[in-house]
């Protein structure tokens, strides 16, 4: 029979420490949502006691979602627990994360603790939260580079504590499949008590092998637990990429021979989900996710596809999720029809308030451009004016004037709170003298560090996408905007950055 595999998704944790890719409450659900659709064994919903916001997301997740098992990540200190504990309170099935450094370096240069110390704090940790919750995680942060005779001592004390998983990370990405895949092997050939946890990998992308070490972690290893997240999103080079490990352990099911939940179909959407709300682009050649992983240029292959698809094709684009540009919807279609596409589209809006502004952007939409696509919809619902309920700044309307030789001019109007203020300004372009205009009211003093446009669906006919990445004082926050005028696409954007930098309090690094 084969062993089930347990797949751990952190786009929500580990995905949201990447620079800029900070979420709201709202987006945080709505991504939950889709990966509880996708059927993820488990979700790590934030880091509780890092701010109030994440502890309120982590909250509202675990009361919503009931099929996935929620997770907080925490520091291995009774408040940090505590606090996890309380956001994991309406959860059907709650775990707690726990985690501190075991490597010298890291114990020595980054805690200033002993690896007595360290043994210790672990081993209170796992006993204080093994009395609040009965599944518990433990992961020695850097343990790929850990001294294993130190590592051994530390995972058979907390498992004697009750700690159901153990994670073996490799923290910086430094590990080499072959490599990675033996150390996980003789921990568990070494700790006398190891079979009374599930193992676990953690592998980010530093060197490119986050999803070869966490197969190797499988394979050679015997861990039944990936972490991963939508789209490799993370820290500095991303973690392990969900769609790439589900997708190789299903297609290669002859070598692996394990089982998985996941429900493959939602991939795609998924991804679109997250690169929309975080203004992450997935790279055109990324596989499985990326527009060109399922394209096919040479005349060669072409040829070969149309007699038979397996010629070039291990896997199919349908399985994932791709669906071809369809024209789905128009200016006459109604609120039935856009409902049960977004329902197609594995989307799901909280309330009938959310689809009727939802519905009323697509009519918006549809009277500008004839063809509306599947990934026009995605853009219009994952707009934060559908489902935000008390943003800071909103965009109402925009004039702006330019022509060969004078100097572009904008006139904007925006809501502060609800009120309507106007502003103005002249710039060197268009989207330059926008955002000047809304600068000038604002005075956020922020420094804009990305500005990158996007046709969603490839044409000039598309709407535009945007990301606008700023920087003000310490944080980074991404803000994206949708359509057909990309003047506006990018106000919208800007003013969706401001929102993200005035609602994010400040975090404790989940790495510190
Ligand atoms: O990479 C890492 O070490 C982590 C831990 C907190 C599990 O994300
Ligand atoms: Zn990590």
């Amino acid at each position: 029979m084969a062993d089930k595999l347990i797949i751990f998704d952190t786009t929500l944790r580990d995905g949201e420490q990447s620079p800029g890719a900070s979420m709201t409450r709202d987006e945080k659900l709505r991504i939950a949502r889709q990966l509880e659709r996708l059927k993820v064994d488990v979700i790590e919903a934030g880091f509780a006691a890092s701010s109030n916001g994440d502890f309120e997301a982590v909250q509202s997740i675990a009361n919503a979602i009931k099929d996935s098992t929620i997770c907080s990540l925490s520091r291995a200190n009774d408040r940090d627990i505590s606090r996890a504990a309380e956001a994991l309170k309406g959860a059907n099935s709650a775990r707690i994360h726990t985690f501190i450094a075991t490597s010298a370096l890291h114990m020595e240069k980054k805690l200033r603790m002993t690896p007595e110390q360290v043994l210790e704090q672990a081993r209170q940790s796992v006993r204080f939260a093994r009395n609040l919750v009965a599944d518990i995680e433990f992961s020695p942060e850097d343990g790929y580079r850990s001294d294993p005779d130190f590592l051994c001592r530390v995972l058979e004390a907390v498992i004697a504590e009750g700690a159901t998983t153990i994670n073996v990370p490799d923290t910086v990405g430094y590990a080499i499949p072959e490599l990675y895949g033996n150390f996980i092997k003789t921990l568990r050939e070494r700790i006398p008590n190891s079979d009374k946890a599930i193992w676990s990998v953690h592998c980010h992308n530093d060197l490119g092998m986050a999803v070869a070490n966490s197969l190797a972690g499988v394979q050679i290893g015997g861990a039944r637990q990936i972490e991963c997240t939508i789209n490799g999103l993370g820290e500095r080079a991303g973690n392990c990429s969900l769609e790439e490990v589900v997708m190789a352990i299903k297609t290669r099911r002859d070598y692996f021979n394990l089982d998985l939940n996941i429900d493959a179909k939602h991939i795609v959407a998924a991804s679109r989900m997250v690169s929309q709300t975080t203004g992450f682009v997935v790279q055109p050649n990324k596989a499985v996710v990326g527009a060109n992983a399922f394209a096919h240029a040479s005349g060669i292959h072409q040829d070969g596809v149309l007699k038979a698809r397996d010629t070039y094709e291990i896997m199919r684009a349908e399985d994932v999720g791709w669906t071809a540009n369809k024209i789905v919807l128009g200016k006459l279609s109604g609120r039935n029809a856009f409902k049960q596409r977004l329902q197609e589209l594995g989307v799901s809006l909280d309330s009938e308030t959310e689809i009727n502004a939802a519905f009323t952007r697509f009519k918006e939409l549809a009277d500008r451009k004839a063809e509306i696509f599947d990934e026009d919809i995605l853009a219009l619902v994952s707009d934060e004016s559908v489902t935000a309920e008390k943003e800071q700044y909103g965009f109402v309307s925009l004039y702006q004037q330019s022509e060969t030789g004078e100097q572009p001019r904008a006139r904007i109007v925006f809501t502060v709170d609800g009120h309507e203020v106007r502003g103005e300004s002249v710039g060197n372009g268009p989207v330059d003298a926008s955002l000047k205009a809304i600068e000038a009211h604002v005075k956020s003093g922020a420094e804009m560090v990305l500005y990158s446009v996007n046709a969603i669906s490839g044409s000039t006919e598309s709407q535009g996408e945007v990301t606008v990445r700023l920087q003000n004082s310490g944080r980074v926050v991404n803000g994206t905007g949708a359509d057909p005028d990309i003047v506006v696409a990018s106000a919208k954007a800007y003013l969706s950055a401001l929102n993200k930098l005035q609602s994010k309090a400040d975090r404790v690094a989940a790495q510190g």
